[in-house]
């Protein structure tokens, strides 16, 4: 693959490229609790975007996604919005640059990869971070990973419409080899753990589908937790976001709250507790614990924070009845997408076969069986020629 984004780089541009590869990232637990300043558990995975890119000396952004055939051509004095649905993951991330006041010189980008669109696996953060850093490298603007993240995220709020948290662009960037990153929302400090898979396998399984109000909704729930602040803080000025929050404020003013909103309050509460609670586990490695804490989230997420959906919920409640299974949960923003699971290695064979078997949804999709592994977050390939 890398080979053909460089050749067909070649091709097209007839010089040679620089490769960044930028992966996709998975979640353990703590979902929904980044903008709410709380804690996450992503690491970055084997499924990535690989860019080959280029400088050029005709003041034009010559870009070409390789898996759709598709090109797109803008003046260097003309980032904004398009209405082509990819360009604006890598527009939306030089106008970062550009709004810091640095004039983005030319440069040509062909790139694909094998993150699957729509499964959660945060294709367009691989997308907005390999582009990031390829142009940081371009230029030697040197910002820090951290604000090539920032970068990323702002991206995707204004060229995409999502308001999403750090964690995607985050865990994209600053992924290491067998270890999971634990990490602060609100100070953005981090901490590595061990995540050792000798004995278990991380195994994704993509429903199939993306119901349409998944956007809406994830920008709905960001709302509803912001009401539940704005009710805290009449009574408790320190609560500044849900992480400054706990059950005992919440239940003294509960009459004051909403059904809708002390669901979504309680659901993130209760998970960044269990990211304490899985990192504890995991120095022990005690994965079963681990596990259970899957489940747990799982049922938040189902239940009080209401960003599940009937295929999601179908497959956490398959896998809980396969032997060798440790733990199940949906993973990312929800409403589709895909469940991540902990398995035993020896019984992953089990496990896939069951899924294939029982997972249904009335348009008869069939269930992707996604074998992850822990990898290096967005790093540059080859710098030949550059
Ligand atoms: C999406 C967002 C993230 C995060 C998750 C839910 O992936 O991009 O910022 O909020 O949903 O945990």
């Amino acid at each position: 693959m890398i080979q053909n984004i460089k050749n067909t780089f070649i091709q097209k541009f007839g010089t040679e490229p620089f490769i960044v590869k930028s992966p996709g990232r998975v979640n353990l637990i703590g979902e929904h609790t980044d903008y709410n300043n709380g804690f996450v558990l992503p690491a970055a995975v084997n499924k990535a975007i690989y860019f080959a890119v280029g400088p050029n000396e005709l003041n034009l952004f010559r870009f070409y996604a390789i898996d759709l055939d598709e090109s797109l051509e803008t003046a260097v004095d003309q980032i904004e919005i398009c209405s082509v649905h990819w360009a604006n993951y890598l527009l939306g991330v030089i106008a970062q640059f550009v709004k810091e006041g640095h004039s983005v010189n030319g440069f040509d980008c062909v790139f694909g990869g094998d993150v699957p669109l729509g499964a959660g696996m945060s294709s367009s953060a691989a997308i907005e971070c390999g582009m990031a850093f390829a142009i940081n490298h371009l230029q030697q603007f040197e910002y820090n990973r951290l604000q090539l993240a920032k970068f990323a995220q702002k991206a995707e709020h204004e060229y995409a419409g999502v308001q999403c948290g750090i964690m995607d662009q985050f865990a994209s960037l600053h992924g290491k080899i067998n270890q999971v990153i634990k990490l602060d929302c609100r100070s953005l400090e981090y901490e590595l753990f061990p995540f050792n898979m000798t004995d278990y396998q991380l195994v994704l399984v993509n429903t199939g589908v993306k119901h349409a109000l998944a956007s809406s909704e994830y920008n709905i729930r960001r709302r509803e937790c912001e009401a539940g602040v704005g009710l805290l803080q009449k009574y408790f000025p320190e609560v500044m976001s849900l992480r400054d929050a706990n059950m005992e404020m919440i239940r003294e003013h509960i009459s004051e709250f909403p059904m809708n909103v002390y669901k979504r309050c309680s659901y993130i509460i209760e998970e960044n507790h269990r990211v304490d609670l899985a990192c504890a586990a995991l120095q022990h490695s005690d994965f079963e614990t681990f596990g259970q804490l899957m489940y747990q989230s799982h049922e938040g997420l189902k239940n009080k924070f209401e960003v599940s959906c009937p295929e999601l919920n179908q497959l956490v409640e398959i896998a809980s009845g396969i032997e060798g299974v440790i733990g199940a949960r949906m993973m990312g923003g929800g409403f589709g997408g895909c469940t991540i699971n902990l398995v035993e290695r020896n019984a992953v064979p089990l496990f896939e076969k069951m899924i294939n078997e029982k997972y249904q949804t009335p348009e008869g999709k069939k269930p992707q069986i996604i074998e992850v592994v822990i990898e290096d977050g967005t790093h540059l390939l080859s710098i030949t020629g550059a």
